[in-house]
């Protein structure tokens, strides 16, 4: 079927007409663009997502999730988590191991213009995200003389930003050839009536399609064969907004591997019924998360001798096997299910004329990762401790804020400099009275902070003093 049929067929004759008024290199860069759209897809999803609104269906039998927890609970799981200790360590050095970040999102909420990976982010030296993991990764490579190999997902949007952002940066000082970017897939936006937008004359409203496209993309952009090639066999996943996630978790990929697991993830206990965090649930015997927004509250604010039953949050952190991948994108098809969010998408009519929209107009389809969970045959959660490991940078102010991330940034360094027998002024709260950063190549754990103020001694700082170290 040519352009013009299926455009009909589909009701989205506005983009023919925008086409037809098209020459040159614009009719051929929109014409590109309609013909990387699946319209018989989009015209079912249409009908699905955006003419009714989906509700999410809760289903009967859903119960928390176990989880192995934080302390282990007696002597024999204290030995098992040695050796799964052990052999992550294990893993990593022999480069079974690589790191993928996913950094395709618009990041609008942090009000910032650019990749979020570009945003500063440490309290003294305001190191930006993407510096912050690359330096851990290198101290990580280095600490356990290794190579890991650093996956990071673009969008359309941000891809070449991204990219020439690192090339600027002489790519922090990791070598260029370990590190590779693949850009996940699009969707059209779509107004409420169920037509496409165009965001310019020559071009439609494509919004990055969430990370649970991350799955198709590795397969696609051939990132999967790379680590197959390379002898990965375990991709440790997070978020480009959480700087305080350890790049590489020993404990959780020896568990993982231990477990015969195929995607794991870590959990933190929830702060209160309500806190934005995915809830880990099992329904049918399989895990599953379900949104904060979508957990109905008497599910969310469910207690048992006064504990929260659905008390594990999802920070987004998960080890996931390469063979899984394979497994589920064997075919270049992956389906896992879509979420509907309604966004204010800039758009132009149909006189040409530019509209900025004050409230939400359009429905931006978005799949996510960790719908692949219930589709693995094994999973683990291991619970975390979140001052060391969650830290998101969703906000400008408050809550999840980069003013937040900063002050826990400044609170971890803290005690790892305590640990190292140095004194930190405290306020009457607790927190620290002064401001304090170490680096991440030069600390990545408790163990290294030890040992380069043994060889670094320095002094208490001064109350409300500002210090970088390393
Ligand atoms: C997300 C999780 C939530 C988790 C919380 C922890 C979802 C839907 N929810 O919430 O369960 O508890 O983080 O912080 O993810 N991204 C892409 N491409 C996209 C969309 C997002 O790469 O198309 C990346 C973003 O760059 C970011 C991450 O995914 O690194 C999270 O996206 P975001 O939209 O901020 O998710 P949250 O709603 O904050």
């Amino acid at each position: 079927m040519n352009i013009e049929e299926t455009l009909k067929k589909n009701n989205q004759t506005h983009i023919l007409d925008a086409l037809n008024a098209l020459s040159g290199a614009e009719h051929e860069k929109l014409k590109a663009q309609i013909e990387q759209v699946d319209w018989d897809e989009i015209s079912k999803l249409i009908q699905e997502y955006v003419l009714r609104k989906p509700v999410t269906e809760i289903p009967a039998d859903l119960s928390p999730a176990p989880y192995f927890p934080l302390e282990p609970k007696d002597a024999e799981q204290a030995e098992f988590y040695r050796k799964a200790f052990d052999r992550g360590v294990e893993l990593i050095r022999s480069g079974k191991t690589a790191a993928l970040t996913v950094a395709g999102g618009q990041g609008t909420r942090l009000g910032f213009d650019g990749p979020k990976g570009t945003y500063p982010i440490t309290p003294v030296l305001h190191k930006t995200l993407f510096q912050y993991f690359a330096e851990s990764l290198a101290r990580v490579c280095e600490k356990y003389n290794t190579t890991i190999h650093w996956f990071i997902m673009t969008s359309e949007l941000n891809d070449k930003a991204t990219r020439d952002f690192f090339a600027a940066h002489n790519c922090f000082g990791l070598k260029p050839e370990t590190i590779h970017f693949f850009t996940q897939g699009f969707m059209p936006a779509i107004d409420y009536s169920g037509k496409v937008l165009m965001s310019a004359k020559d071009s439609i409203a494509l919004t990055p399609d969430g990370h649970g496209g991350t799955l198709l993309a590795l397969r696609k952009s051939g990132c999967l064969d790379l680590m197959k090639k390379l002898g990965v066999k375990y991709i440790s996943y997070f978020q480009v907004d959480n700087p305080l996630v350890p790049v590489s978790n020993p404990l959780m990929l020896g568990l993982h591997d231990l477990e015969h697991s195929e995607m794991s993830s870590i959990m933190l206990s929830k702060t209160n019924a309500h806190e934005k965090l995915g809830n880990f649930c099992v329904t049918g015997g399989r895990l599953q998360i379900i949104e904060y927004s979508d957990m109905p509250d008497e599910l969310a604010e469910r207690t048992t001798n006064g504990k929260l039953d659905f008390i594990a949050g999802s920070p987004a952190i998960h080890v996931i096997s390469v063979d899984f991948i394979e497994r589920l994108t064997n075919g270049g098809r992956l389906d896992l299910p879509w979420h509907r969010a309604d966004k204010k998408v800039a758009h132009i009519n149909e006189r040409g004329e530019t509209v900025k929209p004050d409230a939400p107009n359009a429905v931006k389809l978005e799949c996510f990762i960790f719908d692949a969970l219930p589709l693995a045959t094994r999973t683990i959660i291991l619970e975390a401790d979140r001052k060391e490991c969650f830290a998101p940078t969703k906000n400008a102010t408050g809550v999840d804020s980069a003013e937040s991330c900063r002050e826990m940034l400044c609170a971890r360094d803290a005690r790892r400099m305590e640990l190292a027998g140095i004194t930190i002024p405290r306020k009457a709260d607790g927190s620290p009275d002064c401001i304090v950063e170490l680096s991440p190549r030069k600390v990545f754990d408790d163990e290294d902070a030890i040992a380069f103020f043994k060889s670094n001694p320095a002094k208490s700082p001064e109350r409300r003093s500002s210090t970088a170290y390393g």
